[in-house]
C-alpha cells in the first residue's frame, strides 16, 4: 500500500485521548477477567498514549496481594494475553500506576478503608477524584457492592465534577426478574447516564463496522429489506469447551450466555433502521426497536423454532476432549445447553417474513463468528433457467472473527467459449488493508467509559427487552425437565436437529 495512504488510514484509526485524569477501581481486580482482558487492555491503551495524563488503577479483591504482587499478576496477564508484550521500560512506568487492596465487597467496613486508600493514592498522584468503578465480579455481588459504594458516599451526582461512573459486566441477572432487581438496585445509586453495561461484542472493530458498512455505502442499504433478502444467518461458533468456567456456565447455558446479549446486539445492528444521528441515545433507541420487534417464541413454538443441545466427548484438532458432563465441576447429569439454534422473525416492515437463523455453541469445529445476508435468487430465466443447476444466490458475509472482514459472493462467467457461471468473491480483509491488528474490544470500551461515551454500552431497557424475549424459551425448557436433550460430539457443527430446523425452511447453514 502507498505510504501516504497507509498514514491516512492509520490516522483515521486513532481515537481521541480520554483527557480527564481518572482513578479506575476494579472490583474483582485479581480475577480472571482482569488478568486476561482488563489489565492487558489498559496496558495497550497506555502504549498507544490513549490513557489520560494522570491515572491510577486499583484492583480490589479477596486475594492476599501487595501492590508489587498485583503488578506481577498484571505482568503475567500481559505476557500471556496482551496483543503486545510488555516492553521493560514502558511496563515499569505503567506498573507504577497499579495498586491492590484486599477487601470483601459485602463488608461496609472495608469500604471505609477503601476510601482512605483511594484518598491517599489520589492525593499522591494529583488525581481529582474522577472515579470509574468496574464490577468484574459475579452478579450476586453487584447489589451489595453498589450499596456499599452508596453507604460510603463514593458516588456523586451525574452532572457535577468529579465524575463517578459504574461499569457492569454481563451477565446482568439470570432471568428478567433478577435483571430488573439488579437494575433497580443500581438505579438507586447511579443515574442511568453514569452506568456502562458492557457487552464486549460491541467493542469489536468488526461489530462497529456493521453500521459503517450499512450507512456509509449506498450499495447495501437499499437491498437490506424483505424485497431483496431471502434470509439472514448469525453464527457465533467457539472451538473451546467450558474450560474452568463451569461454576458460572452451569447457571447460564448458551441461550443466557450468548444469545440474550451478544447475538441480540449483532442482530440489532444488522437489522436496525438508519438512526438520524450517531448520538448515543438515538443509536440505542433504534437498536431497541429491533429487539422489541422480535416475534415472541412461546409455548409449543419453542419446540419448533429453538434447538438446544449439549456436547458429548469428541475431538478438538485431532485430540480427544471430554463430554460437557465430564468437564471439571459440571454436574454429571447436567441439562445445560452448550449449543442453541433459533429461527426468529423481526416483525417490522423492513424485515417482514424474512427468517433469521441464529446459532452459537461451544466445542464446534472452529472459532468463527459471522453474519451472512443471503439475497434472493435471481428469477429462473436466462442464466438461472436450469432447474438442476440453479445459481448460488449472492451472499454478503460479515466476518466478526477471526480473519476479520467482509465478502460478497457474486456469479461470474468462467473464461472460455461456453457460458459457465461460477460464484466468485469480493473480499475485504482488515489485516491486509489496514496493516495492523485491531485493538481488543475492551480497549475501546474502557476508553469510551473514560471519555464518557455510552454509545457502545447496553441501556437498561435493551437488556430487559432481550430478557423478555428469551424468558418464554427458558420457561418452556424448565417445564421439559424429562425431555431428552439433543447432543453433538465435540468437534461437530451442532446436532442434526439444528440442520433440520433450517433445512425444513428450504435453507442450509452456511459452511464456515
Ligand atoms: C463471553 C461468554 O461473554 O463471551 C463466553 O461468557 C464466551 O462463554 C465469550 O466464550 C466469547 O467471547 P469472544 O470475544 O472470545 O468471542
Amino acid at each position: 500500500m502507498p505510504e501516504a495512504l497507509y498514514e491516512r488510514l492509520a490516522a483515521g484509526l486513532t481515537q481521541p485521548v480520554a483527557a480527564q485524569p481518572v482513578t479506575l477501581v476494579i472490583f474483582g481486580g485479581a480475577g480472571d477477567l482482569a488478568h486476561r482482558k482488563l489489565l492487558p487492555a489498559l496496558y495497550n491503551l497506555y502504549l498507544d498514549g490513549l490513557l489520560p495524563p494522570r491515572y491510577a488503577i486499583l484492583g480490589v479483591g479477596r486475594k492476599d496481594l501487595t501492590d508489587e504482587g498485583y503488578r506481577a499478576f498484571a505482568r503475567d496477564g500481559v505476557e500471556h494475553f496482551s496483543r503486545r508484550p510488555p516492553e521493560p521500560a514502558r511496563w515499569q512506568t505503567f506498573a507504577e500506576s497499579l495498586f491492590f487492596m484486599n477487601a470483601g465487597l459485602e463488608d461496609p467496613e472495608a469500604f471505609a478503608s477503601l476510601g482512605a486508600r483511594l484518598d491517599t493514592i489520589e492525593h499522591e498522584r494529583g488525581l481529582p477524584g474522577n472515579r470509574i468503578y468496574y464490577l468484574a465480579v459475579p452478579s450476586s455481588l453487584f447489589v451489595p457492592t453498589v450499596k456499599n459504594l452508596a453507604r460510603a458516599r463514593f458516588v456523586g451526582p451525574p452532572d457535577t465534577p468529579p465524575f463517578s461512573r459504574l461499569i457492569v459486566e454481563k451477565p446482568i441477572g439470570r432471568d428478567l426478574a433478577s435483571a430488573c432487581a439488579i437494575n433497580d438496585a443500581i438505579a438507586e445509586v447511579f443515574d442511568e447516564r453514569q452506568i456502562y453495561r458492557i457487552d464486549h461484542y460491541l467493542g469489536k472493530e468488526t461489530v462497529q463496522n456493521i453500521l459503517v458498512l450499512r450507512f456509509a455505502n449506498s450499495i447495501f442499504e437499499p437491498l437490506f429489506n424483505q424485497k431483496f433478502i431471502d434470509h439472514v444467518q448469525i453464527t457465533v461458533a467457539e472451538e473451546e469447551g467450558v474450560g474452568t468456567r463451569a461454576g458460572y456456565y452451569e447457571q447460564a447455558g448458551a441461550l443466557r450466555d450468548m444469545v440474550q446479549n451478544h447475538i441480540m446486539q449483532l442482530l440489532a445492528l444488522v437489522a436496525m433502521e438508519p438512526p438520524r444521528s450517531i448520538d448515543a441515545e438515538v443509536v440505542r433507541d433504534e437498536k431497541l426497536e429491533v429487539i422489541l420487534s422480535l416475534r415472541p417464541i412461546q409455548g409449543e413454538a419453542v419446540d419448533r423454532s429453538v434447538i438446544r443441545a449439549q456436547y458429548t466427548a469428541g475431538f478438538d484438532l485431532g485430540a480427544p476432549v471430554p463430554a460437557y458432563r465430564d468437564e471439571p465441576d459440571v454436574d454429571p447429569h447436567s441439562r445445560v445447553e452448550t449449543y442453541v439454534a433459533l429461527q426468529v422473525f423481526i416483525d417490522d416492515w423492513r424485515w417482514a417474513g424474512v427468517p433469521v437463523f441464529l446459532r452459537t455453541g461451544k466445542r464446534l469445529p472452529k472459532r468463527a463468528s459471522e453474519i451472512s445476508i443471503h439475497l434472493k435468487e435471481v428469477p429462473p430465466i436466462l442464466f438461472n433457467a436450469d432447474p438442476n443447476g440453479r445459481l448460488d444466490p449472492n451472499v454478503l458475509s460479515i466476518r466478526i472473527q477471526p480473519d476479520e472482514g467482509f465478502a460478497l459472493s457474486i456469479s461470474s462467467k468462467v473464461p472460455g467459449p461456453r457460458v459457465r457461471i461460477y460464484p466468485v468473491k469480493m473480499d475485504f480483509r482488515y489485516g491486509a488493508t489496514f496493516g495492523q491488528a485491531s485493538p481488543e474490544a475492551y480497549e475501546r470500551l474502557l476508553l469510551d467509559v473514560m471519555a464518557g461515551d455510552p454509545t457502545l454500552f447496553m441501556r437498561r431497557d435493551a437488556v430487559e427487552a432481550a430478557w423478555r424475549f428469551v424468558m418464554p424459551i427458558l420457561d418452556r425448557w424448565a417445564e421439559q425437565a424429562n425431555k431428552p436433550l439433543p447432543t453433538y460430539a465435540a468437534g461437530e457443527w451442532g446436532p442434526p436437529e439444528a440442520d433440520r430446523l433450517i433445512e425444513s425452511e428450504g435453507r442450509r447453514w452456511r459452511d464456515l
